[in-house]
């Protein structure tokens, strides 16, 4: 009898535990039942993260499902107890939008103790146990960027911002821009005068940086390969003050509002749309079943160190001047009125 006992508790305990050592034993909810989802955000200061909430909680709902938003404002510790503070009130998934790649893998380990499974929404969670990602070809992104402004200008001398050193996805953008830079950085043709990262990817450490780029350049600058357009913004707003805006050519991304608008007015030359509304709502979906227990169905396996987290990776589309109008306002992403609200 005790024999039998041990053999049926150790089969249960096989059956809690996968492959990737999580504990899924937290019971999961029947289809007529409310999930929660806890939705943890870096932060919600950049316009990105504002939209990407709003689509994300409005497919959550469609679905059926209840989400708890907390965004920490770019601070490991406050994510962390965030995250603690999610799953404490119970929630059936966490979707996380981690501000550190590797600082989140303590949040994830604290989910699968609980039997709660996570999603790495946009940016991946490193050496963790984490059950899906969702985000988009990130080295395309930086491609893209690198690609459109050698295009502008094939020789000459480069500015590199990269964004937020904490954050995988900076990384990946800057593969990607070198991927097309190196071979015309060995030819002689371009030259890098400058190459730094923004903290959090806040606009007024990337102007700083353009500022000290362009005393210590004299001016001397060409391109500016800044990774997004909140880092954009503020690399622009340091060419202005030398009146130099609109004669380097700046790269984007995100279709902020802000971002868009400057090109408009001619004063950054692209920026990379990522269709976010597909993003957030395959995120939800994803979220609705992983909480359900179900299988889920992914494109690709991303490395996260630790082990090959099963993946959905959508893809960005360049945009300049060209083509606002079948893009992001065609999606409905932004609005046009608002986007040549001061260029017409
Ligand atoms: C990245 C994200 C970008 C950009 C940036 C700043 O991880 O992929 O779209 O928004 O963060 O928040």
């Amino acid at each position: 009898m005790k024999y039998l006992y041990t053999v049926i508790v150790a089969a249960v305990m096989l059956f809690a535990f996968t492959a990737n050592g999580q504990d899924t034993s937290k019971e999961k909810k029947k289809e007529n039942e409310e999930i929660i989802i806890g939705l943890s955000i870096d932060d919600l200061r950049l316009e990105r993260w504002q939209k990407d909430r709003d689509l994300f909680v409005a497919q959550a709902k469609k679905l059926g499902a209840k989400v708890i938003v907390q965004s920490a404002n770019g601070e490991d510790a406050k994510q962390m107890s965030q995250t603690e503070n999610l799953l404490s009130q119970g929630v059936d998934i966490l979707v996380i939008i981690p501000h550190s790649s590797d600082a989140m893998a303590s949040a994830v380990d604290s989910a699968n103790k609980q039997g709660v499974p996570v999603i790495a929404y946009d940016r991946i969670i490193t050496n963790s146990n984490v059950n899906a990602y969702i985000s988009f070809d990130n080295i395309r992104v930086g491609e893209m960027q690198a690609e459109y402004l050698v295009n502008k200008v094939p020789q000459g001398n480069y500015f590199l911002i990269g964004g937020s050193p904490t954050d995988n996805n900076a990384k990946l953008f800057r593969k990607g821009q070198m991927n097309i830079l190196q071979p015309l950085i060995d030819k002689g043709d371009i030259k890098v005068v400058g190459d730094q990262w923004a903290k959090d990817w806040q606009a007024n450490e990337a102007m700083s940086i353009m500022e000290n780029g362009l005393t210590s350049t004299k001016n001397n600058v060409d391109a500016v390969v800044a990774s997004n357009d909140s880092t954009a913004g503020g690399a622009i707003q340091a060419l202005a003050s030398q009146g130099m805006d609109g004669d380097v050519v700046v790269s984007g991304q995100d279709a902020d509002l802000a971002g868009l608008q400057r090109i408009a007015e001619g004063k950054q030359a692209m920026t990379v749309y990522k269709p976010v509304k597909t993003l957030a709502t395959e995120a939800a979906k994803l979220a609705d079943r992983l909480a359900r227990g179900k299988d889920i169905e992914a494109n690709g396996k991303t490395n996260n160190g630790k082990i090959d987290v099963p993946s959905i990776l959508l893809d960005p589309i360049s945009v300049d001047q060209t083509n606002i109008k079948e893009t992001v306002i065609k999606d409905g992403f932004q609005e046009e009125a608002k986007i040549y609200k001061n260029s017409k």
